[in-house]
């Protein structure tokens, strides 16, 4: 077994500082560094050494190397920058986690235009950008693991046409910027609600929506690519984290128990019977 490559995004708290844990923990490779990112650098310091004294007090130290790096997945210069470090450092990626999100309509904040234009520009574009930054240096046999929610289901939509859109064979990456754009400009106008777009957590939902139909395009994209590439997206279910709240009833080790099986069974493959290209929860395909 060779020595891999992990990268995961908002990792210096909830479900993403379980995920580089977990990883370090589970993985069966000859060796796996790991590059636990955050876009402050003094919290995810502080997540590392927090990582690494559970690893140790488990007794896995060695298993893994965990280091820090800088990622502001809302900044293109910043993704830019954290691959040019990777590849300087360890060459290529194995397995991208896309982790990092807000949801501050969780908080209770209303659906103004900017919470819009934030909560898309990180959780979809975001993700995109990591996608398409770090496509050119996987690895054969990658794979990419984007979390979405059970928000980003289509039934949370109010129009059909709408749902047909985001389920169409030929949505392209364009296409889809075009219909978040279009999100954004009806909470501008004051028309999202009457167009059918999410009628709770507006802003995040669409933006989940976005991203499981995001998943299915590169899925599409990456069809002949000689590098098996997988590209998964799941939902974690609700979890105790910042945001999901203290009643939530999975723990964050819990909630990266779907993402963990995504980046390292068998089972999700670029070439198993699963597919590429889908909607997990549970260590399951779920319908979207
Ligand atoms: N918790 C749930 O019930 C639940 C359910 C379904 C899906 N999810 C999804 O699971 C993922 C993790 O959620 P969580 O519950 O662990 O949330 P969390 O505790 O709020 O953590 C979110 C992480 O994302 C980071 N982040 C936010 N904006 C970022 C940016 N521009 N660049 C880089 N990092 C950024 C945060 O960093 P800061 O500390 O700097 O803000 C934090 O590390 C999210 O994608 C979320 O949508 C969660």
């Amino acid at each position: 077994m060779s020595s891999k490559v992990a990268i995961v995004t908002g990792a210096n708290k909830g479900i993403g500082q379980s995920l580089v844990r977990r990883l370090a923990l589970e993985h069966t490779f000859s060796s796996l560094t790991i590059y636990l990112t955050a876009r402050d650098a003094v919290r995810g310091e502080r997540a590392l050494r927090d990582v690494r004294a559970a690893l140790e007090a488990e007794g896995a130290a060695g298993r893994s190397e965990v280091r820090f790096a800088t990622c502001d997945v809302a900044d293109v210069g910043s993704i830019r920058g954290l691959r040019s470090w990777v590849e300087k450092e360890v060459g290529g990626v194995d397995i991208l986690v896309n982790n990092a999100g807000i949801g501050d309509e969780f908080h209770g904040l209303p659906t103004t235009p900017s919470l819009a234009e934030e909560t898309i520009r990180i959780n979809y574009y975001g993700l995109l950008n990591m996608c398409e930054t770090f496509l050119p240096i996987l690895r054969p046999s990658a794979r990419i693991v984007n979390l979405s929610s059970g928000v980003g289901k289509l039934y949370n939509l109010g129009s059909r046409d709408l749902e047909r859109e985001f389920r169409s064979k030929d949505l392209s990456v364009e296409r889809l910027n075009a219909l978040v754009d279009q999100f954004v400009d009806d909470v501008r106008t004051g028309t999202y609600q009457t167009r059918g777009w999410p009628g709770s957590w507006p802003a995040y939902s669409v933006s989940k929506i976005a991203v499981i139909a995001l998943t299915g395009v590169l899925a599409h994209q990456l069809v002949g690519d000689p590098r098996e590439i997988a590209v998964h997206v799941c939902d974690p279910g609700w979890t105790r984290t910042d945001m999901g709240g203290e009643t939530a009833p999975k723990s964050a080790d819990q909630g990266a128990q779907t993402p963990i099986f995504l980046a390292l069974s068998p089972e999700a493959s670029a070439t198993s019977l699963a597919g590429n290209g889908r909607f997990w929860g549970n260590n399951r395909v779920t319908a979207w």
